[in-house]
């Protein structure tokens, strides 16, 4: 099974990131064959940024998912500009996408409403550009959170119309989701997701946060004004978001936290939650500040998984390309 996953670049990863898709990618090095992960700078790019903070971006992610389990050697771990297979399959795969599909894409609606600056034409290409990332793998199986469903489904119809039109060539592939922690929310607003832009920032929980900007967060995460730790019910929203995520990081399921912390106040139990998060994102935090100050060996790292990547990426263009009629054939 062929397992190809996307994370954007920045040292904000928070807790949603973690749980919805870095744990994931983890355990996917055990069933991939290969499991590759891309750290997508070229979708930076589709809203305002600055230069020299996305390549320090990309070193913080790349030592980020290094700290958190990803062994290079035993998946392929590279910068998607590295590999330049991924800009050219995106125009050749745009000939396939339909305008109306693009127009209905959530997140190109939310962050085009949000841009105070241009709306560029490379926001509405973002997901024809996600399809070509994974499309170039003929990957099986992409892990991801909730909110890339819409973006999997899109590039299965990509897949299905390049079929269609020029014979068997691409793969289709699945979606997965973790059935518990794909969706977490902010702390502060728990109706909206756990987000690095458009979220809060005592809301959001960050992967490198200390012990104690953790503790802090936890205890003035919004609740209701009743008492009962139990994730069913009106306006229970903050409470459930934190069942959710206990029931992640103790890796216990969510009934039995409910049944543990019966009668007990929400006190205690945002207590224990915030204990939980601090001993489950420690050694991630502890590796992170061992790996990152050596640049050189982050770069060595990302070139031999570029390397790798363009010897997959490239034999999927050459088939592209030919049944499409680009080139010289
Ligand atoms: P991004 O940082 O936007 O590249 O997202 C990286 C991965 O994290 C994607 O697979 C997202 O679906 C996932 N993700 C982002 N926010 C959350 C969240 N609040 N809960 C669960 N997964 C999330
Ligand atoms: N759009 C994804 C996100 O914001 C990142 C991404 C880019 C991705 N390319 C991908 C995810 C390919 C899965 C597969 O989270």
């Amino acid at each position: 099974m062929k397992i190809f996953s996307g994370i954007q670049p920045t040292g904000k990863k928070h807790l949603g990131n973690y749980i919805g898709a870095i744990r994931q990618y983890v355990e996917g090095q055990e069933q991939g064959d290969p499991a590759i992960y891309c750290i997508v700078d070229l979708h930076a790019i589709t809203v305002p940024w600055d230069p020299t903070v996305l390549r320090t971006n990309v070193h913080d992610t790349t030592a980020i998912l290094i700290a958190a389990g990803l062994d290079p050697d035993r998946c392929i771990l590279f910068r998607q500009s590295d590999v330049r297979q991924h800009t050219e399959l995106c125009w050749l795969l745009s000939a396939v996408t339909a305008h109306g599909d693009l127009n209905r894409m959530h997140q190109f609606k939310d962050k085009s409403e949000r841009q105070r600056e241009l709306v560029s034409a490379g926001l509405f290409l973002y997901p024809v550009l996600q399809a070509a990332d994974v499309l170039a793998y003929k990957a099986d199986t992409v892990p991801v959170g909730e909110d890339q469903r819409q973006h999997v489904e899109l590039m299965r119809e990509i897949a299905r119309r390049f079929n269609d039109r020029f014979g068997e060539t691409l793969v289709e592939p699945e979606l997965r989701i973790p059935e518990v922690g794909a969706r977490i929310m902010d702390l502060q607003h728990p109706r909206n997701k756990m987000a690095t832009t458009g979220g809060s920032a005592h809301g959001t929980v960050y992967v490198l946060d200390e012990p104690a900007a953790i503790n802090k967060k936890l205890k003035s995460a919004v609740t209701d004004s009743g008492s009962e730790v139990r994730r069913d019910g009106e306006g229970k929203e903050g409470i459930a978001n934190l069942i959710e995520i206990l029931s992640v990081v103790r890796d216990t399921d969510m009934d039995s936290i409910e049944r543990q912390f019966e009668g007990a106040g929400y006190g205690d139990f945002k207590g224990a939650v915030a204990e939980a998060i601090v001993e489950y994102l420690s050694p991630t935090r502890e590796r992170y500040e061992e790996l990152r100050p050596d640049e050189h060996a982050l770069e060595a790292a990302l070139a031999a998984g570029a390397e790798k990547a363009r010897a997959i990426a490239s034999e999927t263009l050459a088939e592209v390309r030919g049944a499409m009629g680009i080139g010289q054939g």
